[in-house]
């Protein structure tokens, strides 16, 4: 599968359960903008067949190649970013995985439990992260046990393999200057923004900001009733020169941590 077409079935879905992002490109696109996005995300448990290895396989297969690795301290994450090897433009790709291992039995057998049900799922190769949540029954008291331990660990239970972010990149944006300008267009359209560790995650000198919207929240049907909980969020970077020329493809653990933090509940 080309890369293109990667990112377009990735954002088919993200866009039709996010509503707030649809809206947030519809704006963009009435100014005369053409979107770039920076990068999207993946989440998963760190359990052999559908660790952070399976799902970059498929972008491995259409020309990515692994640029960064990074640890998540407080979340208890690792993750690995890719990039195109030829397109610039491509968005680079962040995918982490949760060590479950520092976690309880209930996270530990939750991830297994999954791992085992995609198993049985049988997929098509390079299909995981299309696959979205393979797995049934959900049911809402274990969604809640385990965002006491993790907020990651409860979202990918509830909704599987999927992008769980597309990030606008606004240094080519034409009639937006800054990611400032960015935010306050955001909040002047009536989009509240992920405010933990501030609006704006990174500083110039460390060549990367970053801010967010809150999540959309999105109806589910559990096993012991609908509830309705947060989904995924909408990203937005600027980059800044590492040399002249040059822009900053790295991401910032620090940053990240806080960024996280859009999909808690509130
Ligand atoms: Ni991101």
């Amino acid at each position: 599968m080309e890369h293109t077409a990667i990112f377009q079935k990735l954002w088919d879905d993200y866009r039709l359960i996010n509503p707030s992002v649809d809206k947030i490109h519809h704006l963009l696109n009435e100014r005369g903008e053409h979107i770039i996005n920076d990068h999207i995300a993946l989440r998963t448990y760190d359990v052999a067949g559908i660790n952070f290895e399976a799902l970059a396989e498929t972008f491995l297969t259409a020309g990515y190649v692994e640029k960064g690795s990074y640890n998540f301290e407080e979340k208890k994450l690792n993750a690995t970013h890719y990039e195109h090897s030829s397109d610039n433009l491509a968005p680079k790709v962040f995918i982490s995985e949760l060590k479950t291992k520092e976690f309880s039995p209930l996270v530990q057998e939750t991830a297994h439990w999954v791992a085992t049900q995609v198993k049985k799922a049988d997929l098509k190769k390079g299909e995981l992260l299309f696959s979205k949540r393979v797995w049934d029954p959900i049911n809402f008291t274990s969604y809640e046990a385990l965002r006491q331990e993790s907020e990651y660990a409860a979202w990918l239970y509830v909704f599987g393999f999927r992008a769980n972010h597309f990030t606008v990149f606004v240094n080519h944006l034409k009639s937006i200057a800054s990611l400032e300008e960015m935010n306050a267009f955001l909040k002047e359209k009536g989009f509240p923004l992920n405010v933990s560790g501030g609006e704006i995650k990174g500083t110039k000198e460390q060549l990367l900001k970053q801010s967010s919207t809150l999540a959309d929240k999105t109806v589910i049907e559990f096993q012991d009733g609908a509830k309705e909980i947060p989904c995924c969020y909408y990203e937005f970077a600027e980059r800044f020169e590492e040399r002249p020329g040059q822009l900053f493809t790295g991401f910032i653990a620090k940053s990240a941590d806080k960024i996280f933090e859009s999909t808690d509940k509130n």
